[in-house]
């Protein structure tokens, strides 16, 4: 995995003209579609008043899992600690939300916007082991570049919010 031509890609997606909606599903679709071990690629949001993560744009199967309390499975436990989760095989996890039957690995990290952690990345792979820190290394990127994007043009975070 080339980490430089992604990037680019993001970029040129992250400075279009489309709305900020449109652009994040054509990144988990860009994602998803050009790096072999990602089987599915989308965002939550955060409601800090009432502490749940709301599914924003995403790419791969449809998912039941459209609002997470803050502290329920992968994605809930990042909302607390601010931390990225790198899971090797979910099925070794207690605190897990399966998605699907065919999920075997998870990495979720989290999307700060002015040092709030607003919302998070998550990628699911069929393929056990399939995250590594060059994945981590990449969606921080990633992250960052959407955090100055959202940050420049004032977007309203519940806006992302479905
Ligand atoms: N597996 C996640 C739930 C979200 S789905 O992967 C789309 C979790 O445990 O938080």
């Amino acid at each position: 995995m080339d980490a430089k031509p992604i990037i680019t890609a993001i970029r040129t997606i992250l400075d279009s003209k489309e709305s900020i909606t449109d652009k994040l599903y054509k990144l988990c679709q860009y994602l998803e579609q050009n790096i072999s071990h990602y089987d599915w690629v989308g965002f939550y949001f955060a409601n800090q008043s009432k502490k749940t993560l709301h599914l924003g744009p995403y790419a791969g199967d449809p998912t039941d899992h459209k609002i997470i309390p803050f502290g329920k499975g992968i994605c809930g436990q990042v909302a607390e600690t601010n931390n990225t989760f790198l899971v090797d095989d979910v099925k070794a996890q207690d605190n897990y939300i399966a998605c699907s039957i065919h999920v075997k690995s998870e990495i979720v990290v989290p999307l700060f916007v002015n040092g709030e952690n607003i919302g998070q990345i998550d990628i699911d792979s069929h393929t056990r082991n399939a995250f590594t820190a060059r994945d981590q290394d990449l969606l921080s990127k990633i992250n960052q570049k959407i955090s100055s994007r959202l940050k420049a043009d004032q977007v309203d975070l519940k806006s992302l919010w479905i």
